[in-house]
């Protein structure tokens, strides 16, 4: 391969998915290695509603490595980036030596441009670091023809990204090595494998900086004793459990330790000191329409699930959509602003009976949720064949300003 021409330029463009966790991930054994305090499982959703899209290039004439987040020009130089990108090259020199066959490799000293962005709105506090760092590891590995695991990789951009290198129900097993070659994700079912569950993500008015993940989740490792007593006891036990029940498509075992599990998340968070407070009055209003609704239809029909902020995510059967989107409606009135209230997968319309109205629609509250996205699980990231999605030109530069 020492013979073999360098290209000048390459590009790639790689998209992938947001996935939120149904046993959550909270505590890190090593900051830097990202290591869990214990596994994982989530679902990873539906691109069509929710990705990150991500350009690589690698250029002999690139004169340093530069970076744009949704067309903005960002620090390129974040420790957690040039992790995935150390590791990124260092697989693709473990490759090359083992195989002189390579025509043409790309040289790693080239300098790099990455341009990233996503299809929903930055400001609706969606999670985006597990997507933004699985579709640039996904990219990369692409540009530097790297192949095999890489959830490893992507663990170091941010624990949740790991998840997001696989479609359907996917684990991230904590491991036990203290180097962090154990500590991957691998996917439990496809997205295939139960087709009638949904996702509506209920995008909050308001609300702007929460503690983030990473310092909140480390101040819990700190001072909480329940989530030691969770990552020791509670979470193995939940785990088997949940592959169970997804395993068996039983959406009421499912929905109700997806519940229990966020739940016992946030007591950790409270439980931290001093506390740290995700959940506020309207998430406490949507986790009580849940139970009532669930308690009129005398199952669990609805579950919710909430991460390090306010949105809630929520679970359900296909056939039952369309009557919990309008039980929200009720619930929370939109502000006719003429914005589309439900987004994503069409919903068909609903009439609700005078007896669930009044016993689950109880005081509304105009204007608190901004909208609904439907969706569904999906697959994992993807390579776009097309070069007129490239984020950048021929040039390197962004094609689009922002
Ligand atoms: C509440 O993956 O964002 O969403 O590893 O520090 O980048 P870092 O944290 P991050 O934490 C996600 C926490 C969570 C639960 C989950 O996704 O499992």
């Amino acid at each position: 391969s020492a013979m073999a021409e360098e290209r000048s330029l390459a590009m790639v463009t790689c998209t992938a998915p947001v996935n939120i966790a149904v046993i959550k991930y909270w505590g890190k054994r090593d900051n830097d290695l990202i290591l869990p305090i214990n596994s994982s499982l989530s679902v990873t959703l539906h691109q069509d509603q929710l990705k990150t899209t991500t350009t690589a290039a690698a250029s002999r004439d690139f004169t340093e490595d530069r970076l744009w987040l949704n067309g903005e020009e960002a620090d390129v130089g974040h420790p957690r980036l040039q992790a995935c990108l150390r590791e990124v090259r260092r697989l693709a020199r473990k490759r090359r030596g083992g195989s002189a066959e390579d025509a043409a490799p790309l040289s790693l000293s080239y300098k790099i441009h990455i341009a990233t962005e996503n299809n929903f709105p930055t400001a609706a506090g969606l999670a985006s670091s597990a997507a933004g760092y699985a579709c640039l590891v996904s990219a990369l590995a692409r540009l530097y023809g790297v192949e095999g695991e890489l959830s490893e990789v992507a663990r170091r951009g941010s624990g949740s990204a790991c998840r997001s290198m696989f479609g359907g129900f996917v684990q991230w097993q904590r491991g036990e090595r203290p180097d962090g070659r154990d500590s991957l994700a691998h996917q439990v079912a496809p997205e295939t494998h139960w087709p009638e569950l949904r996702v509506l993500v209920l995008v909050v008015s308001g609300e702007k900086k929460q503690v983030g993940s990473t310092a909140g989740m480390q101040t819990s490792v700190d001072t909480s004793p329940l989530l030691k007593h969770r990552a020791e006891a509670v979470v193995p036990e939940r785990l088997a459990l949940m592959m169970r029940h997804i395993h068996e498509r039983d959406f009421e075992g499912f929905g109700q330790l997806t519940m229990q599990d966020s739940n016992q998340f946030h007591a950790t968070c409270l439980d931290t000191f001093p506390p740290i407070f995700y959940l506020n009055d309207l998430s406490r209003q949507i986790i009580a329409l849940t139970h009532r609704f669930n308690a009129h239809h005398g199952r669990t029909k609805v579950a919710y699930t909430f991460d390090a902020g306010p949105n809630a995510v929520i679970f359900m059967l296909a056939d039952t959509v369309a009557e919990f989107v309008e039980v929200v409606r009720r619930s929370f009135p939109p502000a006719t602003n003429g914005d589309q209230f439900v987004r994503g997968l069409p919903v068909g319309s609903a009439s609700l009976p005078e007896e669930l109205l009044a016993a689950v629609v109880t005081e509304p509250v105009p204007g608190a949720v901004r909208y609904i996205l439907h969706t569904k699980p999906g697959p994992g990231p993807q390579l776009l064949d097309d070069p007129s999605q490239h984020l950048l030109g021929a040039d390197g530069l962004p094609r689009r300003c922002a």
